[in-house]
């Protein structure tokens, strides 16, 4: 059923004309908002209200066995919710917290199957965005949030691609501006014995081992799964990110990326390049931030791959970005986005 969608703006909390209450207020009813965060635009639901949750995976079309992550603004709203929390959560949400970081834990019989996929873990994260805090504690209860994207697409980074995706499907849309960091939280699983980076974003592997110890990459966060093979975090089992044409991910120095433009150019062929190549270039170029800053990467890349859709292009031939630090966030999205096409010049 088409909804009634209202876009609103609420860039300062001092003066948001009441839209925060009011999207508080949609939650606590079992509606649903999007709203910013400091990593992406999210589509939330109350996390405890099955009904409400089913919403969200509609709005989507997300897969049933893809669960969300649960969103709160203090550790006591997220005790009910997790059967246990280990000393390196405690460490975790010392220094990240408010943050762009998931913990996976085990979970209660508070938490819906539907909201955890049938899982028998929880997601759980404490976002920093104030727009984002202000309604999960107005609401008073911990909101299930995907990014606020139709199933398959790139996250939402500013609420104009929300409004693209979303409207007709949401009660509300809160529009608070980009999203500081652009990429998806870090998503770390505790379950196992050595904690597992299941999604890399901008809490960064060193950093997590500079916390705790050895830390472990899911393979599947640089390599394709094998059909049929389990999914530690099932959203990393679907095609994802992808524009509708085309794309390769190509690993090379500028020399050998030039000659393979001079080599591919042509009509419907685009090149997906740093900052600093669009002048080399010209003609089909579209850029995702500076070849020397993953931060600036990160906070480009989901606009860059939506324009791309703008574009017409049929095959695009993309720069594969530093894998260090906030890069491996930025790589892992793009090879998705390439359907794990890489190129070795
Ligand atoms: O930054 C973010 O995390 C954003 C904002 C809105 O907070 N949310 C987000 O949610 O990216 P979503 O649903 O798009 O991605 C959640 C990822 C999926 O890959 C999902 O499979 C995984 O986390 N996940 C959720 N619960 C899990 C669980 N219990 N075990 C393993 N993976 C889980
Ligand atoms: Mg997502």
């Amino acid at each position: 059923m088409e909804k009634q969608t209202a876009v609103v703006q609420a860039f300062d909390l001092g003066r948001d004309g009441g839209h925060i209450k009011k999207a508080a207020r949609i939650l606590a009813d079992g509606g649903l908002v999007a709203f910013p965060t400091e990593t992406v635009y999210g589509i939330g639901a109350n996390a405890l209200n099955p009904e409400a949750v089913r919403g969200i995976f509609e709005a989507k079309g997300r897969p049933q066995d893809n669960p969300l992550i649960v969103h709160v603004t203090t550790l006591g709203e997220m005790e009910p919710l997790v059967a246990e929390f280990p000393d390196s959560a405690r460490r975790l949400a010392d220094a990240f917290w408010p943050g762009p970081l998931t913990i996976i834990l085990p979970k209660t019989g508070a938490v819906p199957e539907v909201t955890s996929g049938g899982l028998d873990t929880v997601a759980v994260r404490m976002p920093s965005h104030p727009v984002a805090r202000a309604i999960i504690r107005q609401s008073g209860v911990p909101v299930a949030a995907p990014s606020a994207n139709r199933s398959g697409g790139p996250s939402p980074t500013v609420a104009q691609h929300c409004i693209f995706d979303l409207s007709g499907r949401v009660d509300m849309i809160l529009d608070g501006g980009p999203c500081e960091v652009g990429v998806e939280s870090t998503v770390l699983s505790l379950t196992g014995r050595v904690p597992r980076i299941l999604r890399p974003g901008a809490v960064t592997l060193a950093a997590l081992q500079a916390l705790l110890g050895p830390v472990e990459v899911d393979p599947a966060v640089t390599h394709k799964m094998d059909e049929g093979q389990a999914a530690a975090s099932p959203g990393m089992k679907y095609r994802h990110y992808a524009p509708k044409a085309g794309m390769v991910l190509v690993h090379g120095s500028d020399e050998a990326f030039y000659r393979l433009v001079e080599e591919k150019s042509g009509s419907g062929v685009w090149f997906l390049v740093f900052d600093e190549d669009v002048k080399a270039i010209g003609g089909n170029v579209l850029s995702y931030g500076s070849a020397n800053s993953s931060r600036s990467q990160a906070g480009r890349i989901f606009s860059a791959l939506r324009e791309i859709d703008g574009t017409g292009a049929e095959m695009v031939y993309a720069r594969a970005p530093s894998m260090e630090g906030v890069g491996l966030a930025v790589y892992n999205r793009m090879l998705r986005a390439a359907a794990f096409h890489e190129q070795y010049l």
